[in-house]
């Protein structure tokens, strides 16, 4: 990549596979070349976006980045789609600061979120995610990365059969809506919110249509099922990626409505390979890069190849996500 805007930089810690290396870093000069970096972003944007799909992410530091609509404008300069927070199934409770920009998560500096592809667990998800840290905490807080196809790959050679079930019969997901936003959950978003809707005939014709299931207690709150979503994407050919939410579903699906044991199955409704799920996890921890956010850093990646999740933290922290490119699931 050939900039005067930006140059390329090694970070700790930075990995290598095969060719690629996860994640790519380019430092800027600063606020007074903010302009200059975006200018080559939009003359650029192809090849930016290339570059995210074949390296996984790609961190820009020292961008001249400072707040919420400098972000906006970094989105804006790739020309992403917004997939904005409204028209997502996003189950977490955010704050948009700009009709593309909202915070990752307002979930307490505690909970940790476990690797996920976004949305990877609705019918619609974003091909690309972006993160700008506005604030770095004090402590903690680092957004942890994972290589998807990498891990497909080894989780293939030591489970093949947990992977072949996977591929077989896909994945369900349950979970339980609030009546009303529950910011102290990392999945707490009401279902009014959720599916943008007022009544409950509308929210059971909007879950009809996409394909779900669902059940309502007594408390208001709404239990929906998705209908079988494919476990693994072939992002190039014969490149294969975990693209789901199995990780996170069955770690940390969890709030005083959730217990992550009923959150995830086969899709021909038989539980999980325990085995597999641990195999699964230990790899991924092993795999894991964590950003080491610093104020004003901006991270681009491509959501069908990186899972990602947030450490938990000390002090103030402020990340703000865009989503962009949405897509549907692509069925065998
Ligand atoms: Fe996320």
């Amino acid at each position: 990549m050939k900039s005067s805007a930006l140059r390329e930089i090694s970070i700790e810690h930075q990995q290598q596979h095969g060719t690629t290396t996860f994640p790519l870093a380019f430092a800027g000069q600063g606020r007074e070349a903010a302009d200059e970096v975006l200018a080559w972003l939009a003359a650029n944007r192809q090849q930016v976006l290339e570059l995210a799909s074949l390296h996984g992410a790609i961190l820009f530091r020292d961008g001249g980045f400072e707040e919420a609509s400098d972000f906006d404008g970094f989105v804006s300069a790739l020309q992403l789609d917004n997939f904005s927070y409204r028209d997502s199934l996003s189950n977490a409770v955010r704050v948009n600061f700009t009709e593309r920009v909202f915070s990752a998560n307002e979930a307490p500096s505690d909970v940790k979120i476990y690797l996920h592809h976004e949305l990877a667990q609705t019918p619609r998800f974003p091909t690309y995610i972006a993160f700008f840290c506005e604030v770095s905490p004090a402590e903690g807080g680092a957004t942890p990365l994972c290589r998807s196809d990498v891990l497909y790959d080894r989780l293939l050679a030591e489970q093949p059969e947990f992977i072949a079930s996977l591929r077989n019969y896909g994945l369900k997901y349950s979970n339980v809506m609030p009546g009303v936003d529950d910011p102290e959950s990392g999945m707490g978003r009401s279902w009014q919110s959720t599916l943008g809707v007022e009544t409950r005939s509308e929210a059971e014709q909007r879950l009809q249509q996409m394909g779900y299931s669902w059940e309502w207690s007594s408390q208001q709150e709404l239990r929906a099922t998705t209908p079988v979503l494919p476990a693994i994407r072939e992002v190039a050919p014969g490149k294969f990626t975990l693209f789901n939410q199995l990780i996170a579903a069955y770690s940390g699906w969890s709030d005083p409505r959730n217990d992550p044991s009923n959150a995830i199955r086969l899709g021909n409704e038989q539980p999980l390979s325990s085995e597999g799920v641990s195999q699964m996890i230990a790899l991924a921890d092993e795999l894991t890069f964590d950003m080491p956010w610093q104020t004003g850093d901006v991270a681009l990646l491509d959501n069908t190849l990186v899972m990602h999740g947030r450490r938990p933290f000390r002090g103030r922290r402020k990340v703000l996500a865009s989503l962009g490119n949405p897509q549907s699931h692509a069925f065998a």
